[in-house]
């Protein structure tokens, strides 16, 4: 109950200076690695086969369903490193359309990032692909397709990757939840593809089944007394998860897989995790033995349920010593933006339901909103332009382009009636205030979460070359219109 399952030991542990080291000659099959700087720590090797799969995800009394998986599991396996080290993680595609993996969050160089038809060719059916990179943050982070994304990860493509930190935080033991929300039939089965313009035009492929690490209902034995730590990471496709401790006093610890300092959450306060965001949460169990706590989320229609529960054991035989408030631990190595000479942009965002687009450009040419919807399924601009999705082959102009080592401080914001978590790849940025006000601690984040109405400022270096998605992590927004790139040159 302490994670997505088994975590399958890497495949080689011994430091391998070439790209094919012991053991891997089976692998020679797969595409060629481009040229890569030599490894500087060891490479740890994995293996990913996006392929259909079976799993319980009512429960072993309700009928299983029909998913799309890595390894067989939902979510897929842990992958894990330590800072420093080179993952090198093969990929085959025995799904019925082609792939690719991202890594999100991840910042690393741009032919890894698993972008299709931008940074690398389709994963077709049947073909494979080896992604290698050197994991520079330590945190959580995950992977899921980035080809056909709405589809492929509703239907259970996804899981968690995470980079131990030099000197981990001082706890008894950790606790990863991979969650998740579908829409399912009465059957279990994955809901039909079928009818998307409602999905793209609102808030996203909504479910109505949420399950923690692959199942409804999780249990989760806890000892009085112990600290956990907790990463949180969201997988869903639109769902923005509240979440609710009662009984407990988390702390949030870090965001994204970056420290922050860590904030003591009351009793009421929710924890906001929006699709595509993690969150660490130092948490101390501090019930009584016997006594049972539901972790709850809070959704938007105003119904709470149950998240899961925390199931106390019995009293330790020594009775757990106090302990003081957890502190901030290291901070990655991310490079600093000089906000006094930073380059200043806006990206307005508009479009879907109550409100809709007037007029926008895509592809060159300026249309209504109304052809915009009824002819091409489109309903998002960022600063009036509908980026071409995927099914295009191509993604047009980037929305910016960027010197190499430019720092870039950005205003987003959200001029539509519903809230959009925004991400950009290959770079973790600053978010510096939000509407107006200097957001405390300045946190580094990968997705940044516009409420409706809402302003963020963010500031980051554009350090990294290459071409990186600047996209809505609502998967059905970034097929209609909400996902550009950005160019660092
Ligand atoms: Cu988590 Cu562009 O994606
Ligand atoms: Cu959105």
């Amino acid at each position: 109950m302490t994670g997505p399952g088994p975590i399958p030991s890497p495949i080689s542990r011994r430091r391998v200076l070439s790209g094919m080291g012991g053991g891997l000659a089976a692998f020679s099959a797969f595409t060629v690695l481009p040229p890569l700087a030599r490894a500087r720590g060891n490479i740890r090797d994995y293996r990913l086969k996006a392929a259909p799969a079976t799993v319980p995800l009512v429960g072993t009394q309700g009928p299983a369903t029909d998913v799309w998986a890595y390894n067989g599991g939902v979510p897929g396996p842990v992958i894990r490193a330590k800072r420093g080290e080179r993952l090198r993680i093969h990929v085959e595609n025995a799904l019925p359309q082609p792939t690719t993996v991202h890594w999100h969050g991840i910042r690393l160089p741009v032919g890894m990032d698993g972008v299709p038809f931008l940074t690398q060719p389709p994963i077709k059916p049947g073909e494979s692909f080896v992604y290698e990179f050197d994991v520079e943050d330590a945190g959580t982070f995950w992977y899921h397709p980035h080809f056909n994304s709405s589809e492929q990860v509703a239907r259970g493509l996804s899981g968690p990757l995470i980079v131990d930190e030099d000197t981990p935080p001082d706890v008894d033991r950790e606790i990863l939840w991979v969650v998740d929300d579908w829409r399912l039939t009465e059957d279990a089965a994955i809901a039909s593809f079928d009818r998307p313009f409602h999905d793209m035009v609102h808030g996203g492929r909504f479910g109505n089944t949420v399950t923690v690490n692959g199942r409804i209902s999780e249990d989760l034995a806890v000892t009085p007394g112990e600290r956990v730590r907790l990463r949180i990471v969201n997988v869903a496709n639109a769902r923005i998860f509240r979440l609710t401790f009662p009984g407990h006093r988390p702390w949030l610890a870090a965001i994204d897989g970056h420290a922050v300092p860590p904030r003591q959450f009351g009793e009421e306060d929710w924890l906001v995790i929006a699709p595509g965001a993690r969150a660490d949460l130092i948490l101390d169990m501090t019930g009584e033995p016997g006594e049972r706590f539901a972790v709850v989320d809070n959704s938007p229609e105003g119904i709470r349920y149950r998240l899961a529960d925390l199931t106390y054991g019995a009293a330790p035989s020594a009775p757990a010593p106090a302990r003081p408030a957890p502190v901030t631990w290291a901070a990655n190595p991310l490079p600093e933006p000089d906000l006094g000479t930073a380059t200043r942009l806006s990206l307005d965002m508009e479009g879907g339901a109550m409100g809709g687009l007037q007029t926008a450009m895509f592809m060159g040419e300026k249309l209504s909103g109304r052809d915009l919807a009824r002819n091409h399924g489109m309903f998002w601009s960022f600063n009036g332009i509908v980026y071409p999705p995927m099914k295009y082959g191509h993604h047009g102009d980037p929305m910016f382009s960027f010197k190499r080592g430019e720092s870039v401080v950005m205003t987003i914001r959200n001029k539509t009636a519903f809230a959009h978590p925004i991400h950009l790849h290959g770079h973790t940025f600053r978010v510096i205030s939000r509407d107006g006000k200097p957001e405390p601690d300045r946190p580094w984040q990968d997705t940044v979460l516009l409420p409706i109405d809402g302003e963020a400022e963010i500031a980051f270096v554009a350090d990294n070359p290459g071409d990186w998605m600047f996209h809505c992590h609502i998967l059905e927004h970034q097929k209609s219109g909400m996902m550009g790139y950005v160019k660092v040159v």
